[in-house]
């Protein structure tokens, strides 16, 4: 397993659906690598037009040339002898049946080291086949799972060889000599974990409890109208139209936050956490009740926040304005406090005081991750 990875090799990415798109325009606007290198392990529309219109407009962010400002808009995406080029950085594209599977993907062949699996169908890093998200690692040094690992067989142990990490939490967790498959965890998680970390540096056991429930625009794991569900999902409701309805949906963040922020469990610190899907494209939002011993105004807890985003000023934006979801789409924060919203409520139970607040944050479920998976491949790279 290799240890020093290049931010100048280009960099693999298996499946381009939302995340995986916008992944591509990304890195393209950085211009850090001459090429990325796709895998679809299939044919997309008719031509490499149809490809080329797919990468130059979104129905969510508007055209590519128009997104990523002070282009050349003529230029942003061109076709030059039978290839695709975003801002002048080469698509190089896997689309063969056998590059359907991760084993058999040839990353090592186009000077891939780093690969962002996005397709959200591998999420198991204890299974050890060809197709599987570590099956990646035959022909690339590190794979990124784009999503939190999800363990089938409870009982096997997870793999010295992977990490989740979360930036604004535990990067230095990130051992690069020993971690070969890193999960980036949810964009909820990347959105709550940053608050409930600074939250829980500042109170200690002075942290009772928190529940969180995340606002979430719709995903393509959603239906656009109501259909069968499928053999065995347990999920049905997401089988019901995305487009008139809000539909309760389960979340892993709850595990997830407290894997990245192990306090919560040390501290016995209380924790839940619940989604609730709303008909938008993209912007959501975590409202966080936290329970505190003492009393606390809000002012008190801005100034934690305030102090927070200091220190990781591409992390957490602190907002005065009284912003609705619309007004975060294309944010590259992880994460939006939105101060105007915050509530607090003190009672005294004996002697003692209880605070709870109401906390609200704002987070681009899709572009915003994406520059979240942009600080983690600085990370690996020592790009900055
Ligand atoms: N959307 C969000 O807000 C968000 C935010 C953070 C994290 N995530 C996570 O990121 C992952 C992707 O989410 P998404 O919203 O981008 O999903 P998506 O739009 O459904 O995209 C997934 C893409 O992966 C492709 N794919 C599936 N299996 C493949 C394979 N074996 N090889 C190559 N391509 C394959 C699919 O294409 P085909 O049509 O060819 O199957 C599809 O284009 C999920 O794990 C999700 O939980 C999503």
């Amino acid at each position: 397993m290799g240890t020093v990875i290049s931010s100048k090799q280009p960099v693999g990415i298996c499946g381009i659906g939302r995340i995986g798109k916008l992944l591509v325009w990304l890195l393209s606007a950085k211009k850090a690598q001459s090429e990325i290198v796709i895998a679809t392990g299939r044919k997309t529309g008719k031509s490499i037009e149809d490809l080329a219109t797919y990468f130059a407009y979104d129905s969510t962010y508007g055209a590519y040339s128009r997104f990523i400002a002070g282009f050349d808009h003529d230029r942003a995406v061109e076709i030059k002898n039978d290839s695709l080029y975003l801002n002048g950085v080469k698509l190089v594209w896997l689309n063969d049946p056998k590059h359907r599977t991760p084993g058999g993907i040839p990353w090592s062949e186009h000077g891939v080291e780093v690969v962002f699996d996005t397709t959200g169908k591998m999420l198991d890093p204890t299974v050890n086949d060809a197709n599987s998200l570590r099956g990646h690692l035959n022909h690339a040094k590190k794979v990124v799972l784009t999503a939190p690992f999800k363990v089938k067989n409870k009982g096997v142990s997870m793999p010295d060889d992977t990490v989740t990490v979360v930036g604004g939490v535990n990067f230095s967790k990130y051992d690069a000599s020993k971690h070969a498959i890193i999960s980036n965890a949810s964009c909820t998680t990347n959105c709550c974990a940053p608050p409930i970390k600074a939250l829980v540096d500042h109170f200690g056991d002075r942290f009772v409890s928190y529940s969180l429930t995340t606002v979430h625009a719709a995903t393509n794991s959603q239906s656009v109208l109501d259909v069968l569900p499928k053999d065995g999902d347990k999920d049905t409701r997401k089988r019901r139209s995305s487009f008139n309805t809000m539909i309760p949906t389960s979340t892993g963040a709850a595990n997830a936050v407290v894997e990245v922020i192990p306090e919560i469990r040390s501290l016995g610190i209380g924790s839940q956490a619940s989604s609730l899907r709303v008909p938008t494209t993209t912007g959501s939002i975590v409202i966080l009740d936290v329970s505190l011993i003492g009393e606390y105004d809000n002012a008190y807890i801005h100034d934690i926040f305030k102090k927070y985003a200091e220190k990781n000023p591409d992390i957490l934006r602190y907002s005065d304005e009284q912003l609705v979801s619309a007004d975060i789409v294309g944010s590259t924060y992880s994460s939006i406090y939105d101060s105007e919203f915050t509530h607090h409520r003190t009672s005294k139970r004996g002697d003692r005081y209880y605070t709870m607040v109401d906390l609200n944050f704002w987070y681009d479920n899709e572009f915003g991750y994406v520059c979240s998976l942009w600080r983690l491949y600085g990370l690996l790279t020592g790009l900055r």
